[in-house]
């Protein structure tokens, strides 16, 4: 199918999904009958550009975006136009929602969400703050307005996590999840256990790209936090509230601490897990002393790590990357070959040389 893009945000991710788009065009068609077609651009800094009857060049969107001009440079098609403008009037079908992650209210990615399914676009997102905040009200409206909203890179990029339980693992019941979530905290335990400070750990990680100048989304594991919300109430039917899962970071954990478990054999890890307690879903993000038999203490730099416990199969676990920009935009592109899949595939008649698996959330085959 052709799919007709708008890009909200052009930022790491957007941009790994382009790059992406690009060098596997060819393969996306002869594989999958997959066709696309960006008709919009919008991010608050580099502006927007909009050609709904064309289509844009993403290598010149990729080159402007590399010379750090704006896209109002792009030669041609309409520019100016706000997110939600571009969202209302390109005549996209599918919106790819990759702007920052807030925490708080979820915006400007929220809105864009609604306003792309109420007028009728199925949304792929890497954006974690409108689905830990507001999954349960997104998933009715797509459902409601008969649009697909996937969001794989959300938690464990481009390492498949979402799609592992629904799509792999279709038909088993999720009983409990446990995870490393985040990578820079991952990544500053194991230099505290190579004989570094917190502080010194920290500082390299900054340096390294893995740690933001205000690291507190990840030391004080906001970020895993919203990861293991977004697990518990997508795979587990939880009803967890980001505020209310029990929390604690890194940055109490001492040198003196990584260094006396290593001595009783054990390691420490920040590990988010999901569970059932009095027929209530619970989450907590909390470091914890593993031991060496546990696979999760295993897991170094920044690798991510998700073991998913169902009633047909004891455990699963899934190691992968869990950030960088190719690797979320490899997760969109994921979600664009799902959206595909259940869009094209009609019973016994799957045109693909390869195995194209059932959506596992519904059946909309009608729209386009
Ligand atoms: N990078 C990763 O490893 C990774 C992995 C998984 C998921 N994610 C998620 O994916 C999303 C994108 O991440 P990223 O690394 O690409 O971030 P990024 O490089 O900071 O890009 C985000 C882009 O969105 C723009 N933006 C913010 N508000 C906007 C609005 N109202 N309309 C249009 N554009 C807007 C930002 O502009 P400004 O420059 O003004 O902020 C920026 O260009 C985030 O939600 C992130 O949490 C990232």
């Amino acid at each position: 199918m052709n799919f007709r893009l708008v890009l909200l945000g052009f930022g790491n991710v957007a941009q790994g999904l382009a790059k992406i788009l690009i060098e596997k065009r060819a393969q996306l068609r002869r594989d999958f009958d997959f066709e696309y077609e960006i008709v919009g651009v919008a991010d608050i800094v580099k502006g927007s550009v909009m050609n709904k009857a064309g289509g844009l060049d993403l290598a010149r969107l990729l080159s402007l975006a590399s010379e750090k001009k704006t896209l109002g440079d792009y030669p041609g098609g309409t520019k100016g136009l706000s997110s939600i403008e571009t969202i209302i009037e390109s005549d996209a079908n599918a919106l790819v929602e990759a702007t920052w992650t807030n925490l708080k209210d979820g915006e400007p990615g929220l809105t864009h969400i609604r306003t792309a399914l109420n007028e009728g676009l199925h949304v792929v997102t890497t954006n974690k703050g409108p689905i830990a905040l507001a999954y349960h009200e997104l998933a009715a409206l797509a459902h409601q307005r008969r649009r697909h909203l996937r969001f794989e890179g959300t938690v464990l990029s481009g390492t498949p996590a979402i799609s592992l339980a629904t799509e792999a693992l279709a038909g088993a019941k999720v009983s409990s999840i446990r995870g490393i979530l985040n990578g820079t905290t991952n990544y500053i335990l194991g230099e505290m256990e190579d004989g570094r400070t917190f502080d010194e750990a920290l500082k390299r990680a900054q340096e390294l790209g893995y740690a933001e100048a205000e690291p507190s989304g990840d030391v004080e594991a906001w970020d895993p936090a919203a990861k293991i919300t977004i697990l518990a109430n997508v795979l587990m039917g939880g009803k967890v509230k980001l505020a209310e899962v029990r929390r604690e970071g890194i940055s109490g954990t001492t040198a003196g601490d990584v260094r006396e478990a290593r001595l009783t054999g054990r390691r420490i890890k920040l590990v988010a897990k999901a569970y059932e307690e009095n027929e209530q879903i619970k989450a907590q993000v909390v470091p914890e002393r593993l031991a060496e038999t546990d696979l999760l203490s295993h897991v170094s730099g920044v690798l991510n790590a998700l073991v998913l416990s169902t009633d047909v199969q004891p455990d699963v676990t899934i190691i992968g990357p869990g950030a960088g920009g190719d690797s979320a935009g490899y997760a969109l592109l994921s979600d664009l070959l799902a959206l595909n899949r259940a869009l094209t595939t009609v019973k016994g008649s799957a045109k693909s040389r390869y195995y194209r698996p059932a959506y596992a959330g519904g059946i909309l085959r009608d729209i386009f």
